[in-house]
């Protein structure tokens, strides 16, 4: 009987240890889709905003439940193991560094550098973004993640008709592992496609994804990347 409890308590404590504090910086589509869906597998999330108590903020902080609080994009990172940035593409390496210390944390980057030519849309950097984050964050371990896919697929991935790939770069395989068990939560299917070199390329679906969707006679699809035996 001892032995039983003994375990029950491990397994309840491990299960508690495992909950991670999220700073979800950005409250637009993509911050609201990832925070009440990390929050719905049991982390706390801390939204980052440039005006925390803005009523749409407020909303989504009741929406998001689980303990979910909004403060200053710099406050929210300061406890956080885990940051998404879920910001403007253009404007990733200014808000990483004014963010200060980063160190040890993953960060997950959504985000998508797009710069309009003409009627479509092209890739605005000659790396990634990914890869302009790391640089600014240097003792962090980003993944890229979530930017090949609409934010209501975020939300609702079962309204898509079939499974759909979320593509992870980065160097770090742990938090590639971390990030891979949060796409897994969502009803998502992750696929470590490499290195933080990779991340221009996964930002080059982005492109391909967002003329053909809006493109008027294109097809319109979702990626599902199956995997070989
Ligand atoms: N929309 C999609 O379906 C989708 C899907 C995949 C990836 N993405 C990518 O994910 C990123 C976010 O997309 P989104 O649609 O959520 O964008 P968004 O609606 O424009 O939201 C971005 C958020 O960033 C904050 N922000 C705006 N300007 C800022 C500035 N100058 N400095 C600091 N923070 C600023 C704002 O939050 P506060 O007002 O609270 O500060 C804003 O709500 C983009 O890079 C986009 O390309 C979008």
């Amino acid at each position: 009987m001892k032995v039983f409890f003994a375990t029950a308590l491990f397994f309840v404590f491990v299960g508690v240890s495992s909950a991670d504090t999220i700073a979800v910086i950005g409250t637009g589509d993509v911050g609201h889709a990832l925070g009440v869906s990390f929050a719905k597998q049991g982390h706390t999330i801390v939204y980052g905003s440039r005006n925390p108590d803005r009523g749409s903020v407020q909303d989504l902080v009741e929406e998001t439940g689980h303990g979910a609080t909004a403060t200053t994009q710099a406050e929210a990172v300061v406890g956080a193991d885990i940051v998404v940035l879920a910001v403007p593409g253009m404007l990733v390496e200014e808000i990483t560094l004014s963010l200060g210390d980063l160190s040890g944390k993953i960060i997950i980057d959504p985000t998508n550098p797009l710069q309009r030519s003409f009627l479509t849309l092209r890739h605005g950097v000659d790396t990634s973004n990914a890869e302009i984050i790391q640089a600014a964050a240097p003792d962090a371990d980003v993944v890229k993640a979530f930017n090949t896919l609409n934010w209501k697929t975020m939300l609702e991935p079962d309204e898509s008709g079939g499974p759909v790939s979320v593509p992870l770069a980065g160097d770090s395989g742990s938090a590639k592992r971390k990030v891979a068990k949060l796409v897994e939560g969502m009803g998502l299917d992750p696929i470590d496609v490499g290195g933080i070199e990779n991340a221009h390329w996964i930002e080059g679906m982005l492109i391909l994804w967002i003329n053909n969707r809006y493109g008027s006679t294109r097809d319109s699809f979702d990626f599902y990347l199956r995997r070989t035996p």
